[in-house]
């Protein structure tokens, strides 16, 4: 229970940041920054922007716990889909849409990104399987995805896009598959305006992400998968400012004919374990 695991892990903390102060000498004037950086964080922080959980991931942390988790629960010789962190940016709200939809909302010549959401258009598809063997399609899965826009910008992080515009929630068929319209994801910084941000600068790191798109996929007696997929041609696609790139997540969009709704394609598909 949680009171026999804190008196197992309070102990190694304790012992790990009494050795870290140890070896760099921390002085008292240096520990009492560390508390104002870490304030700083908490203060920036709202229901729209979690700084502290910024932090964490520039220093690798959510993509390590990601990587336990995800040991603790695979099996040997299953096919798991790897997962990835979470990040910020998700909102558990998005709206379900029908097949073949697209989480473009509103796209006219009138917003400034017009032209690079025409030439990034994309058609994503794929099936959700079970990890049980043989393999089987789920369906009504729920493929929840978001990105963002080509400004490089969440929805909630900017005025000019629409409530919920690149996001949505797809419910697989009877062959597990999900279909949609969105556009190649772009690279963009993680917000660097805040603590986090100004600790990267003083650590000549940029904050630039490879572009990636998001998903939670569930289905009843599964569990939940959290991941994200990295486009190849993507010039940061080995510096990730929060390392979360695997191999397996990594895809090539392919140029797409015969479909004036989209320039490239991509088929995608999910492997989730049983609970
Ligand atoms: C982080 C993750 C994201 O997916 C993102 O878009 C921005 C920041 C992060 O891990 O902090
Ligand atoms: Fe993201």
């Amino acid at each position: 229970n949680a009171h026999t695991r804190l008196a197992q892990v309070m102990p190694s903390l304790v012992r790990h940041l009494h050795d870290f102060a140890r070896e760099v000498d921390l002085t008292v004037a240096e520990w009492m920054a560390a508390v104002e950086f870490i304030n700083a964080c908490g203060r920036m922080s709202t229901d729209r922007r979690n700084e502290t959980q910024l932090l964490c991931d520039i220093l690798g942390l959510e993509s390590l716990v990601d990587e336990i988790t995800s040991k603790q629960l695979s099996t040997p010789g299953s096919q798991l889909t790897p997962s990835a962190i979470l990040g910020p940016f998700y909102r558990h709200d998005a709206p379900l849409l029908p097949a073949n939809s697209s989480i473009v909302f509103n796209l006219t010549p009138s917003v400034p990104w017009y032209d690079q959401a025409i030439a990034d258009s994309a058609h994503l598809t794929g099936r959700v399987f079970s990890s049980a063997s043989p393999q089987k399609p789920i369906r009504n899965a729920i493929v929840d995805v978001w990105h963002t826009a080509p400004n490089g910008l969440y929805e909630q992080q900017d005025a000019s896009q629409p409530d919920m515009n690149l996001r949505g929630r797809f419910a697989t068929d009877a062959d597990g598959r999900y279909a949609l319209y969105c556009l190649r994801p772009v690279a963009y910084p993680i917000p660097d305006d805040g603590p986090a941000g100004q600790l990267l600068a003083m650590l000549d790191r940029r904050p630039q992400r490879p572009g990636h798109i998001h998903f939670i996929v569930s289905a009843p007696g599964h569990r939940t998968l959290t991941t994200q997929i990295f486009d190849a041609r993507d010039e940061y696609i080995d510096k990730d400012s929060v390392f979360a790139v695997k191999d397996e997540l990594v895809v090539r969009f392919v140029p797409r004919a015969g479909d004036e709704r989209a320039r490239w394609s991509l088929e995608y598909d999910f492997v989730l374990g049983v609970d």
